[in-house]
């Protein structure tokens, strides 16, 4: 596909506290979903719909995690300029950042933990053809106290945003992917910091309306995450297992039942187990003795012996042994899962933040 005039902008920084441990040895965007980083869906789907120059905002959370994965972008199509936040002070901190990458372009800011059922080309088409200077995209929650939120007035229109309001005065919750013409920096230059210390994208877009410059909003169809906590990663582990998964087996099975849309990477071994799709395994793994169920996603070079597994995402280079069964878990890199006896005890070496729940 042709590249188009408009530039990308993927905000890859933030604590990461809800998602502890895991966010202790890396950035939460790169947790896998499907055997693939959140964030390279995001990068994707800016690829697709024509987005050539992206710029990735690093936090301060192993960064050089990030740039080790995307290198300069050749590898996925594009073309990668990485921009240090450090400390996180705000998206629109982040955003008044990239002003010299943008260069004049209007852009797309697409945070790095969120995912959309059917991608932004329409909604790029869309703040394209509506000559906005900010288009938003909304989505109807029940709970929308952990979002911006969208305020109409009686006809339907758009008349405010509010940072995650307490009594919130709609349902439709503002998903983070922004586009922006560059009048933006503007605005950003005369935010102050929020009740959270932050320089939020809320209050932009906010001072952008008062200011009378056009902003635009789509409700969005099909789903949208955000994937700040465990269990909204598995969830969404679970729809793109379902969505996007074909059968596609280049592993070794023996003796082994592989029943639906399993992908097994290369190297692998399925011996005296049974696979239930959709699940993907990566390369190099070792399942042994074993059930693997449905919405599973295993990373490369992991061992799963006389176990059984579920609804769960397990990364790479772990061990499983003797654990009947997983369900609805998170678990590491490197970590290890072993039932050594048949002893009731239960030893422990686990890092702080982690949950054990037995
Ligand atoms: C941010 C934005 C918020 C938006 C949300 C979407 O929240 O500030 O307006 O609804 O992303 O994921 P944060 O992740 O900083 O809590």
């Amino acid at each position: 596909m042709e590249g188009i005039f408009m530039k990308g902008i993927i905000l890859h920084g933030g604590a990461g506290t809800r998602l502890r441990p895991l966010t202790f040895s890396g950035p939460k965007q790169l947790i896998p979903v499907a055997n693939k980083p959140i964030s390279q869906y995001v990068l994707e789907d800016l690829r697709d719909s024509g987005i050539r120059e992206i710029a990735i905002i690093l936090g301060n959370i192993y960064p050089e995690k990030v740039i080790n994965h995307y290198g300069d972008g050749s590898r996925f199509g594009v073309k990668i300029t990485y921009i240090h936040q450090g400390e996180p002070k705000g998206i629109a901190h982040a955003v008044g950042l990239c002003k010299e990458f943008v260069a004049g372009d209007d852009f797309i800011v697409y945070l790095g933990d969120n995912l959309i059922q059917h991608g932004i080309k329409k909604y790029l088409d869309e703040f394209q053809n509506g000559e906005y200077d900010g288009y938003i995209l909304l989505k109807e929650v029940e709970d929308p106290t952990r979002f911006g939120v969208a305020k109409f007035d009686e006809g339907g229109n758009l008349i405010d945003v509010i940072e995650k309001p307490k009594q919130p005065p709609s349902n439709y919750a503002v998903i983070g992917i922004y586009f922006f013409k560059p009048v933006v920096f503007d605005v950003i230059k005369e935010l102050k910091p929020s009740w959270r210390g932050e320089y939020e994208i809320t209050d932009t877009i906010r001072l952008m309306m008062q200011k009378g410059y056009k902003v635009g909003y789509s409700i969005i169809d099909g789903w949208w995450f955000d994937t700040g906590k465990k269990d909204d990663i598995l969830q969404v582990n679970s729809i793109i297992l379902d969505e996007r998964i074909k059968r596609e087996i280049k592993g070794e099975t023996i003796n082994s039942r592989i029943d639906g849309r399993v992908t097994i990477g290369e190297g692998s071994k399925i011996i005296n187990s049974t696979v239930r799709g959709p699940c993907i395994i990566g390369r190099n793994c070792i399942i042994e003795d074993s059930y693997i169920g449905p919405y599973t996603s295993i990373g490369d070079n992991t061992r799963i012996i006389r176990s059984s597994i579920e609804f769960s995402i397990v990364l790479e280079k772990v061990t499983i042994e003797g654990i009947d069964r997983l369900e609805e878990s998170l678990i590491g890199e490197n970590a290890k899962l072993i039932k050594a006896s048949k002893r009731n005890a239960i030893k422990l070496n686990i890092g702080d933040y982690s949950e054990v729940i037995l």
